[in-house]
């Protein structure tokens, strides 16, 4: 969507703000032991709480309230009995509705003891939605998304994940523009527009250029002993810094 009036942005930033709150909730429990089944309720508890719908369960009947992805999984992880350990890799995408206007973001933690190979990966990873963010203006191509995360994964000798990308949200979970590339795309013409309201999640990893179902039907993941790593804002692309929606504060 794009923003056109005064009440678009404040119910944005409404809904922004209570998926950016319910993740770093759900990350401050990270504790061996819990099931990721567990950890969604919290999720779900929370956003009920606010008054918010799971946007996987109302869009796609996901089976779960929040996303969560350990180690070798990297996105669309099912909540379930699975137990989280010390040193695991835990992904949780978060993304609601609220007044009919939704936001979604995730995030990469690292549980003690981190090792070095998955911290570095969340940091690079951090970064590349950084070096991302700062790329993306009303007037420039969409490719410049792609640009700056591809330049970021590189000189941290990390891969892209090339069937995962960014997207346009806000009426819907995912709207035009529909695929934004981790990579740069030259072939890719589209550019980005003021009021234009889209996420950046930037999948960064320690070898894979591509994930596959795991078997479920949804989890997506790569080969084993390879990891990777999300983290995703919803935002307001203006002509100079996007409008970030999903902050906690
Ligand atoms: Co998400
Ligand atoms: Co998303």
């Amino acid at each position: 969507m794009s923003i056109e009036t005064e009440n678009d942005l404040a119910a944005l930033r409404k809904i922004g703000k209570i998926v950016a709150q319910c993740l770093q909730y759900m990350g401050s429990k990270l504790e061996p032991g819990m099931t990721t089944h567990e950890l969604d309720e919290l999720g779900r508890a929370f956003l009920e709480k606010h008054g918010a719908k799971s946007a996987p369960e109302l869009v796609y009947q996901f089976p779960g309230a929040t996303c969560i992805s350990v180690n070798e999984e990297a996105a669309h992880g099912i909540p379930g009995p699975k137990k989280l350990a010390a040193g695991d890799l835990v992904n949780i995408d978060v993304s609601a509705e609220l007044d009919g206007y939704f936001a979604d973001t995730g995030g990469s933690f690292v549980m003690p003891p981190e090792s070095e190979l998955k911290v570095n990966l969340c940091e690079a990873t951090k970064r590349a939605l950084q070096a991302a963010l700062k790329a993306a203006r009303a007037g420039q191509k969409l490719n410049v998304i792609g640009a700056a995360i591809e330049k970021e994964a590189r000189k941290n000798n990390l891969t892209v994940i090339h069937n995962l990308g960014s997207h346009g949200v806000g009426r819907w979970l995912h709207e035009e523009p529909e695929f934004i590339p981790g990579y740069f795309d030259k072939r890719d013409k589209r550019h980005l527009k003021e009021g234009q309201v889209i996420t950046i999640e930037p999948f960064l990893s320690t070898g894979a250029t591509e994930v596959f179902d795991t078997g479920d039907g949804w989890t997506l993941g790569t080969k084993k002993g390879i990891f990777t790593a999300q983290y995703e804002h919803t935002m307001v692309i203006t002509r100079g810094q996007p409008i970030i929606l999903t902050l906690p504060a």
